[in-house]
């Protein structure tokens, strides 16, 4: 009904206008007044935690984006060598695991078949397992070692948004928790991405007062066939998320590329006014990336995409490139997912709109994928 939807026209909506309350709701209690992170929660020993040579995130869909996002994060923080594999493929090729193994199953519904499968297989191998789930008390927790729960609410919309934003939370917080146990020399760096993390909320909710160009672009292009994403380092599974999006709800044919790849095929799909979405990796930090990431933009161009670029505020250089340019704000750089996938959320909810879609129930998917 309209009230179960807060006045909102769709669930999707509402949900992607619920995002900041949900980022914040996951970082509740878990952050003391000293800024390190009490996850008392979690089940499993920090002793154990101290001792996990090797991290595995298994998940499906949109969950297993936020596991890629996650290995740049846990990579970093902790020194601990994270794979990322989707749950469907892992237990089918006889993964390597040991009791020293922590696999990671994010989850907002607990209740996938293909992540409840890679779990028991790790678990049976001697591996703990810890949950990210959004649901109490669903079979992926129950059946895991441990568990980090997301307060993101219940989501509705089978294309995953808030839950979304809130595992990059839990999975962060997890990070930086391992790097914390362990004593990893980031300590500094440790407590002020924990004051970065807490700043988030703000910044995505400035994201979605700056939504109305980005749902009037999404109406302009209702009728092309194609649209491409590019992205680097953490912005390239924004860009696979973009796409994913763009396919679940507008029906239309999208992928998404790691920028660096462009001359190894993607390329050559470039024509005159196809649309290719660019997520620019910030201009601070890694500098390296965003300089390599602007001439790519050039290169499309001058092959005739039509340049829809996500920026920072205050990232000049992409300005004479950019058809369209969407400003996100300025955050550090493996924080940037939590802000650049709000635009590519409203985009594609627009674009199935424009295109006479149902949003919340598109065609042929399910909220929860229960068979394998
Ligand atoms: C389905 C949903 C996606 C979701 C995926 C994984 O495909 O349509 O939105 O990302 O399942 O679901 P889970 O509940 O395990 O996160």
């Amino acid at each position: 009904s309209a009230a179960e939807k807060g006045g909102y026209d769709y669930f999707m909506l509402k949900e992607i206008a619920e995002q900041p309350k949900a980022v914040a709701d996951t970082l509740l209690g878990r952050i003391d007044a000293g800024g390190s992170l009490t996850l008392d929660e979690l089940r499993i020993p920090d002793a154990v935690l101290r001792e996990a040579h090797k991290v595995v995130v298994v998940a499906c869909g949109t969950a297993f984006h936020a596991g890629l996002i996650a290995k740049y994060a846990i990579e970093h923080w902790t020194r601990i060598p994270c794979e990322v594999e989707l749950a469907s493929e892992f237990r089918y090729r006889d993964p390597i695991l040991d009791h020293r193994t922590l696999v990671i199953a994010i989850s907002q519904s607990g209740e996938t078949m293909d992540t409840l499968m890679a779990l028991r297989h790790a678990r049976e191998q001697g591996a703990r397992v810890l949950a990210v789930c959004n649901t109490n008390g669903s079979t992926i927790p129950r059946e895991s070692d441990g568990v980090l729960y997301t307060h993101a609410g219940p989501e509705v919309a089978v294309a995953s948004t808030k839950a979304f934003l809130t595992q990059l939370v839990a999975v962060y917080l997890l990070a930086l928790y391992l790097g914390q146990v362990r004593g990893t020399k980031w300590g500094d760096e440790i407590r002020a991405v924990v004051k970065d993390l807490a700043r988030i909320a703000e910044d995505v909710e400035r994201v979605l007062e700056t939504m109305e160009p980005v749902r009037e672009l999404a109406r302009s292009l209702a009728d092309k066939d194609t649209v491409l994403f590019l992205g680097r380092h953490v912005g390239y599974p924004v860009a696979l998320e973009g796409a994913l999006k763009l396919k679940e709800l507008a029906y239309m044919h999208a992928e998404g590329f790691a920028a660096g790849e462009l001359k190894h095929g993607p390329i050559a799909l470039i024509e005159q006014d196809l649309p290719v979405v660019v997520v620019v990796p910030s201009p601070r930090g890694r500098s390296v990336l965003h300089d390599k990431i602007v001439s790519n933009i050039q290169e499309i161009r001058a092959r005739g995409a039509r340049t829809i670029v996500i920026a920072e505020e205050g990232d000049e250089a992409v300005v004479p490139y950019a058809d369209h340019l969407i400003r996100i704000p300025a955050t550090p750089v493996l924080l940037q997912p939590m802000v650049s996938t709000v635009p590519l959320q409203v985009f594609a909810c627009e674009l199935a709109t424009a295109r006479g879609n149902e949003v919340d129930q598109p065609r042929n998917l399910a909220k929860s994928v229960t068979v394998e």
